[in-house]
């Protein structure tokens, strides 16, 4: 049995435990009650709230649209279902960006109102001041380098970041900014490997990776993408674990059938 198993409720200590005991962090997103349900149930360590819902649950093309609102009524949802994982929510665009007293005041509703446990925002030096404010009150912070989806209309496409060497300098000084603010973790997104390694390296916290290669602490991917439920975004990061899309177009075909057929509902399954 992993170690994993045996924790009651994963914390950042958990996180930090696990980092220092070559443990690998497991992480999906997730966005309502049924499937961060399943998810607790199967000993995920961590979930995020991403706020890749406006992507996957709202059919946005970016992640800017979604609201604190929308975010605290996913959060919700995914809170009343779990009861092991570390839920994380994500500080969607327009929460934090302003200056360091919204930032403040955005963490404090997405805890006071949904329960989650810590939050999560995307970037380095140009916010934390808002990273230091929101810590002193008590609330734990993920960090987000790499591609940070927040700002796609800044550099135009979702490509892999920091292969230039400025750019990987800038991003490891970054991490370091973020660890010693406080954050007690960072994601980092569809970076090279050999950056990751780095960056998990050099930190103390744990370095937890989309695209950003095997040698980071853990891992997280969306969970559309993991369950095969998205079929038209194959980067090659993505692994898919099953092909729900196909399974669940067949079962509807199927459904359809039997209902034009008058094969359902069958004398057992009526009153
Ligand atoms: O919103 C999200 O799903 C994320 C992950 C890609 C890390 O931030």
């Amino acid at each position: 049995m992993s170690i994993h198993k045996e924790v009651k409720r994963v914390t950042a200590h958990t996180l930090q435990w696990m980092k220092q005991h070559g443990e690998k962090i497991s992480m999906l997103t997730a966005y309502d009650y049924s499937m961060a349900g399943i998810f607790d149930d199967a000993n995920i360590d961590v979930l995020l709230v991403g706020d890749s819902a406006s992507n996957v649950m709202a059919g946005n093309e970016t992640t800017l649209p979604i609201t604190l609102d929308q975010m605290i009524y996913h959060a919700s949802s995914v809170i009343r279902a779990i009861s092991r994982c570390m839920v994380v929510v994500d500080l969607p665009f327009g929460s934090y960006q302003g200056n360091s007293k919204e930032a403040l005041n955005s963490a404090i509703r997405i805890m006071k109102e949904t329960g989650a446990h810590a939050i999560k925002l995307e970037g380095g030096e140009e916010v934390l001041e808002s990273i230091k404010r929101i810590i002193s009150a008590g609330v734990p912070v993920m960090g987000h380098l790499g591609l940070t989806p927040q700002s796609i209309n800044k550099f135009g496409t979702y490509s892999v970041r920091a292969k230039e060497e400025a750019e990987a300098a800038a991003l490891i000084k970054n991490a370091h900014l973020l660890e010693e603010a406080g954050c007690f973790s960072l994601v980092l997104e569809k970076i090279p490997a050999t950056l990751g390694k780095q960056v998990a390296e050099e930190l103390k916290i744990p370095v937890i990776g989309i695209g950003a290669g095997m040698h980071v602490d853990g891992q997280v991917l969306v969970m559309h993408d993991m369950l095969g439920i998205t079929k038209d975004f194959s980067p090659r990061f993505l692994r898919r674990y099953l092909n729900l899309y196909e399974q669940i177009k067949e079962a509807t075909e199927h459904y359809i059938a039997d209902v034009k057929a008058k094969e359902f509902p069958n004398e057992q399954e009526q009153y």
